[in-house]
């Protein structure tokens, strides 16, 4: 098990739900990383419900050898806390409560990607209480040593401002249902085409439209549209965006 960065306990939210990579893998391609920068790099990818930010997020990290939080997850985590012991989502006060219960939940659950703890997570991450109480993770994993890749709605506006690179991933609101679909089929989970659909633009209206730390591309983010590309090629998009930005960095 691994910790995220800044934190003491092993049981601490996130500590489980860190998606990093083992530490051989990390070893032999750390040095991707620092050959750009002398300090750690931060990158942060934000988008959209299904824009395929996480893919990208995690490919990015294997490319430079950084570790990984995918941040949705925590917030899932939260949801699905509530779904299992019947807390009310339309009550703030007891969604920040579940926050409590996060690290008991096994990040490799497979309900933790089902529609309904989506939509749960969705509405619960609306909370000005969730997210703070969520927060010290995931800035404590932004600010470790080693650097990280970081995905979700607000990090490259909240959660790291600073980041080295900001990446704002997105795709039509079409593209990503057709993919979401497709992915719980995969797994083996019902799904239909017109409510993935609703869910995914009524999660976008939630997720941008609320108070507290709307979904927003950062000012100094790079766009990356992937409604015409297939997951290889915005894999390769993200990295040739990321190295780009680093590269100039090293020069200025
Ligand atoms: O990325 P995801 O679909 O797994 O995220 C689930 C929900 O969590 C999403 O609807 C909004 C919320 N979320 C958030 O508000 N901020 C983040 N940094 C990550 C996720």
């Amino acid at each position: 098990m691994r910790r995220v960065a800044g934190e003491n306990g092993p049981t601490a939210i996130g500590a489980r739900l860190a998606i990093a990579q083992s530490p051989c893998q990390s070893a032999a391609r750390m040095n991707r990383a620092r050959a750009y920068s002398s300090g750690p790099v931060v990158i942060a990818v934000d988008g959209p419900a299904a824009s395929g930010k996480g893919s990208i997020a995690r490919a990015l990290a294997r490319h430079f050898g950084l570790p990984h939080m995918d941040t949705g997850m925590l917030y899932r985590a939260v949801a699905l806390t509530m779904f299992r012991f019947g807390g009310d989502p339309a009550s703030e006060f007891e969604a920040v409560r579940a926050c409590e219960g996060v690290a008991q939940i096994d990040p490799t659950d497979p309900e933790l990607r089902s529609e309904v703890v989506g939509s749960i997570a969705s509405r619960i991450s609306t909370y000005p209480g969730v997210r703070a109480a969520l927060m010290d993770r995931q800035r404590g994993f932004a600010g470790q040593a080693a650097g990280a890749v970081l995905d979700g709605r607000d990090i490259g506006t909240v959660i790291a401002p600073n980041a080295t690179v900001k990446l704002f991933v997105t795709a039509s609101a079409e593209v990503r249902a057709q993919r979401r679909v497709r992915e719980l089929l995969e797994r083996g989970m019902p799904a239909h085409f017109e409510d993935v659909l609703i869910d995914i633009r009524s999660r976008d209206a939630r997720d941008s439209g609320r108070e507290a730390a709307p979904l927003a591309q950062a000012d100094d983010a790079e766009l990356l549209d992937t409604s015409e590309m297939d997951l290889d090629e915005a894999i390769e998009a993200a990295i040739k965006l990321a190295e780009n930005k680093l590269a100039a960095l090293a020069k200025a």
